[in-house]
């Protein structure tokens, strides 16, 4: 990586000076104008050394010059005012770069050392349709699944159906009300009876433990309402896969809170031999106070006084599996913000029973998605944004914005249609609400997925009319836009690797716009299909099919494919 090589550079002249700095950090110039990237460090040098910024910058950049062949990494070294040092990278530097990422598999990017992760997303619940929040679960959670894999780690994927709540009560209850045969049962009927009798049991205390005491039955294993809940699982998990396949999300584990329930049972020996359980008030609940907090954190509650368990006890007993069956380095979670204090409980339950010594659990929370009124998305369908419909609006939205998309295939407007949604959200810190403007995201303008794939298009089009035959880049550049590009290519390594990380998926998905914005601009000031100087056209052929297998490996790991027209 770049910086990093930078960083070594500098370490070793601050160790020369004797310059004391714990850490050495190259961030990518602020003014690309001056330079390619700079150093920030001399101003708190400055103040330990009691000298001017300026001062401890020009020895910096004096010793950094008396290197053996510094000059064949820096066109210039320089300290600007009131104390930055400024780097450019020499032409030389920046083609050798990429020409070792055109050669290497997966770009020669730096990569990890390898873990076994766990990773727990989409989390859609049965019975009860998906909604958008569960989208955006889905969509962040597939890419960053990608991308952890893409680094060559060992990832487990588990979508954790939420298959054991109130709500399969609530709808068994409303099955045997309304005396539907099992035979008989469909998508429809379930998607009526959940809002219905939920509904009901907000307003109505002894229906809501009537519906209670049905699913705390069927954990006991109730023979009555066994076949029962494998219906509805049958019907609904089918529809769940459906939109998943529609997302192209996939996952190595289907299971769900139900699957926990064997290891319950060791669990909560281990509890108790730990005495970690309480009785309180006929309940049993676990203890996860520190005296260091702030705010007292409520116990976590394991078993109620009927008997049932509740959601942290499944999410408990699924990390005693998860240990057991794949002794993981790290659990990841997508869930939304509302969930943060029953992963902060879980996960100090986790602590006491020691099994945060040798194992990471992250709960990577993210806001919510609005519509234009800036309340929780909505589409005109109705009050229950149905992803089915969300998808239809897309699509209608897409086909408007420009006539030419009518003789698109089905296949590739529904490509188009997860390029939008995917982009749209990925491009956003994750821990953000955002705002879904479906028109703004179908555009072919702007920050959206249409424009990344349509800049995609365009060079593969110019590629597949004109060969190169170069292997490398020779050791020119021409303009400037041609240095942007090449200047964001190999920035690629430490994106991903920042990216990965801080599981950030929206570090990449900025980049890739970014690099799009270079190549455009590039290719608009250079036609280079009417350039007659053939060396000069070689170099950018080979950039071009870089920048553009680039995008294409990446954009898969945002979880986007590239159609074959639009
Ligand atoms: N089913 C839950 C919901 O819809 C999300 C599950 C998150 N994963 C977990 N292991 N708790 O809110």
């Amino acid at each position: 990586m770049i910086t990093n090589k930078i960083e070594t550079f500098l370490k070793e002249a601050l160790q020369d000076l004797e310059y004391e700095a714990d850490s050495v950090e190259v961030i990518v110039s602020n003014r690309s104008d001056i330079s390619d990237y700079q150093y920030d460090g001399s101003f708190k040098l400055a103040k330990v050394l009691h000298k001017s910024p300026i001062e401890i910058g020009t020895t910096i950049v004096e010793k950094l010059k008396e290197k053996e062949d510094i000059e064949k990494y820096f066109q210039k070294i320089e300290v600007l005012p009131p104390g930055f040092i400024n780097f450019t990278l020499s032409n030389e530097w920046i083609n050798e770069t990429i020409n070792e990422m055109a050669k290497s598999e997966k770009f020669n990017i730096s990569l990890p050392k390898k873990e076994t992760i766990v990773i727990d997303y989409g989390g859609p619940n049965i019975a009860k349709p998906l909604h958008v929040g569960h989208l955006r679960s889905a969509i962040v959670g597939e890419s960053i699944k990608r991308m952890l894999k893409y680094m060559g780690h060992d990832v487990i994927s588990d979508v954790h159906l939420g298959d054991y709540g109130l709500q399969i009560g609530e709808v068994i209850y409303g099955i045997q009300e309304k005396r539907i045969s099992l035979e008989d049962i469909t998508l429809e009927d379930l998607e009526k009876i959940y809002p219905e009798i939920s509904g009901r049991c907000k307003e109505d205390e002894e229906l809501k433990e009537k519906c209670a005491s049905i699913t705390k039955d069927l954990q006991d294993g109730s023979e009555e309402y066994q076949p029962y809940f494998e219906r509805i699982k049958e019907i609904s998990g089918q529809d769940i896969l459906r939109i998943y396949k529609y997302l192209d999300v996939s996952f190595d584990l289907w299971q769900g809170e139900s699957d926990a329930y064997p290891y319950i049972e060791p669990l909560t020996k281990e509890l108790e031999s730990m005495n970690l359980l309480t009785e309180s008030e006929g309940a049993k609940v676990v203890f996860v106070n520190k005296e260091s907090d702030a705010k007292e954190l409520p116990p976590m509650m394991y078993q109620k006084k009927n008997g049932a368990y509740l959601y942290g006890t499944t999410d408990l007993a699924t990390i005693y599996e998860r240990r057991q069956k794949y002794h993981p380095d790290d659990i990841i979670y997508l869930a939304d913000f509302r969930q943060s204090l029953h992963f902060e409980t879980v996960f100090r339950v986790c602590e006491k029973l020691g099994y945060t010594k040798d194992m990471k659990l992250e709960h990577l929370a993210f806001g919510t998605v609005n519509g234009t009124d800036g309340k929780p998305f909505k589409t005109r369908a109705g009050n229950s944004p149905k992803l089915d419909s969300l998808f239809k609006e897309v699509k209608e939205s897409f086909l408007k914005s420009n006539e030419k998309n009518e003789n698109m295939t089905e296949q590739d407007l529904d490509i188009i249609v997860n390029a939008i949604i995917k982009f749209a959200d990925l491009q956003n810190n994750r821990e953000k609400d955002y705002i879904f403007d479906i028109n703004k995201f179908s555009s072919v303008v702007g920050k959206t997925g249409p424009y990344i794939l349509y800049t995609y298009l365009r060079i593969a089009s110019i590629l597949k009319k004109e060969q190169y035959t170069i292997d490398e880049l020779n050791k020119e550049i021409y303009d400037s836009t041609d240095r942007e590009v090449r200047r964001k290519l190999i920035e690629l390594s430490s994106t991903l690797n920042h990216a990965v990380e801080l599981r950030m998926p929206s570090i990449l998905a900025n980049y890739l716009y970014e690099l799009c914005v270079n190549i455009n601009a590039f290719y608009e000031k250079n036609h280079i299909n009417n350039l007659e100087d053939r060396n000069k056209k070689e170099n950018w052929l080979f950039l071009l099919d870089l920048g553009n297998r680039i995008l294409k490996e990446m954009l898969d790991l945002l979880g986007i494919k590239i159609p074959e027209r639009m």
